[in-house]
């Protein structure tokens, strides 16, 4: 009966798969409706550890059809081997459902990932090289090839010639690249399509039908806010849109359709990949940091940047989402912090900045402006209400609401799917 939107709104790695999963209980439809297996997604049931890169979280719930919506990029490699993993362990991934619409990582994809990299050199983005930008270069330059398209050969077959034919042009002639074979990926490619077939459809209709039949329905956003292609630290970002617009044009719905959109938000922030990063602790904290909340990547297993949380960004996300409210993630990991710090402007250039800059070099040379917050120092992970945690802790939270002006509506203190402190309306 509710259509929610549960996104990133830091940098990524909130733990938006935790999350989603804990809501998915009460769904029916779990729609993914950007980004690619560029994502990583941790879930963690009785002590055992699902990653999930591409399929919707929810899938762990039998109840639930997970869909790969239209604003997504499939690796179909990567789709069935996932698809795969989950029937090993027992979980039925006969219920996915693709978009039509979705747009296809081809070989050239990666290939071209790394080399754009290599070429950028110290201006690298640090992308997680699974050929998520130019995949999404090719849909806007309207040389994509859909999911759809696998299952015309003819189609297929031309579409694959006229991209091959530029992409085997670049590689060859600017990156001194060894060209790649049409038949091969024609043959790999339909040999993924006829795995597909039936989880192929029309994913706007599915989506519509749930939420107009009284469905709950969520809509799972990849990367985080700072990563957006419009609202990120461009060009520092992935090539889509992981903000709330992206679940209406990446899932083929209307605005109206949406009633809530819950933020996800670490209590500590963390980045992967180069751009700007006003809080970064580049000191035996920021290490500590990293080594006690476990920061290293699921997808490159690269070691996460962390610092403190930044009220800045946040409100901004607030404000560039429209969140109802916030989902507080790790408030655990703090508990070995004191004092504990917190952003709540920036200066630069004897400028006090209480928005998040316009102008991106400001975020490079600025210095934070903090407040610090006593810690509680004691461990929280078995807490079982909100009420119940250490005053400190409470004071964090309440804190954060107010900086944000956003309701925290739960706050994890553990992996597991239990250990999240709902926070019921008041
Ligand atoms: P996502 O990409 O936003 O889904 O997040 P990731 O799964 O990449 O990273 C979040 C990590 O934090 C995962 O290892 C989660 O299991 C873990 N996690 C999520 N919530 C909590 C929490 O409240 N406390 C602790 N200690 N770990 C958490
Ligand atoms: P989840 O969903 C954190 C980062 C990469 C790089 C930039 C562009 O797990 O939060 P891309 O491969 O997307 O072109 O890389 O975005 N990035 C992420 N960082 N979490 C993610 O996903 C990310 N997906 C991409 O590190 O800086
Ligand atoms: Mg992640």
């Amino acid at each position: 009966m509710t259509a929610t939107v549960i996104l990133g709104s830091q940098w990524g790695d909130e733990g938006k798969g935790k999350i989603t999963d804990l809501y998915s209980e009460n769904a029916d439809v779990v729609v993914r409706y950007q980004g690619g297996n560029n994502a990583g997604h941790t879930i963690v049931v009785d002590g055992e550890r699902f990653a999930l890169s591409l399929i919707p979280s929810g899938v762990l719930y039998p109840q639930v059809t997970p869909v790969i919506g239209n604003g997504t990029v499939v690796d179909p490699a990567v789709l069935l081997r996932e698809m795969d993993e989950l029937t090993e362990r027992g979980i039925d991934p006969s219920r996915v459902r693709v978009s039509g619409n979705a747009h296809v990582i081809m070989p050239y994809h990666r290939k071209m990932d790394a080399v754009l990299e290599r070429y950028l050199g110290e201006q690298q983005i640090g992308t997680t090289k699974r050929g998520i930008g130019p995949c999404y270069m090719d849909k806007f330059s309207r040389f994509g090839i859909r999911m759809q398209d696998l299952f015309d050969p003819k189609i297929f077959r031309k579409k694959l010639e006229v991209a091959l034919k530029d992409k085997n042009r670049q590689l060859t002639k600017v990156y001194n690249q060894l060209p790649l074979d049409l038949d091969e990926i024609y043959e790999e490619y339909l040999i993924y399509a006829a795995r597909l077939d039936g989880h192929i459809t029309d994913t706007s209709l599915l989506v519509w039908e749930a939420i107009h039949g009284g469905k709950n329905v969520l809509f799972e956003g990849a990367q985080g806010t700072l990563l957006d292609i419009d609202h990120g630290t461009y060009p520092f970002v992935t090539s889509s849109n992981p903000t709330a617009g992206g679940a209406v044009t990446g899932s083929g719905i209307g605005p109206r359709d949406l009633d809530r959109v819950i933020g996800v938000a670490k209590a500590y922030i963390s980045r992967v990949g180069t751009g700007p990063f006003p809080t970064e602790l580049l000191d035996e904290t920021g290490d500590r940091m990293i080594e006690i909340g476990g920061e290293y990547g699921v997808v490159t297993g690269r070691r996460r940047r962390c610092g403190w949380l930044d009220a800045v960004a946040l409100r901004y996300s607030a404000r560039v989402n429209g969140l109802t409210e916030i989902a507080f993630t790790k408030l655990d990991i703090l508990s070995h912090f004191d004092p504990i710090k917190i952003a709540v402007a920036y200066e630069s250039g004897g400028t006090r900045y209480d928005e998040f800059p316009r102008q991106q070099s400001v975020l490079y040379h600025c210095t934070p402006i903090y407040e610090e917050l006593e810690g509680w120092n004691v461990d929280i992970t078995k807490a079982t209400s909100f009420d119940n945690l250490p005053d400190a802790a409470r004071r964090y939270v309440e804190r954060v609401e107010e900086l944000c002006g956003v309701r925290v509506s739960s706050v994890g203190v553990g992996p597991g799917r239990e250990a999240t402190l709902m926070r019921p309306d008041q």
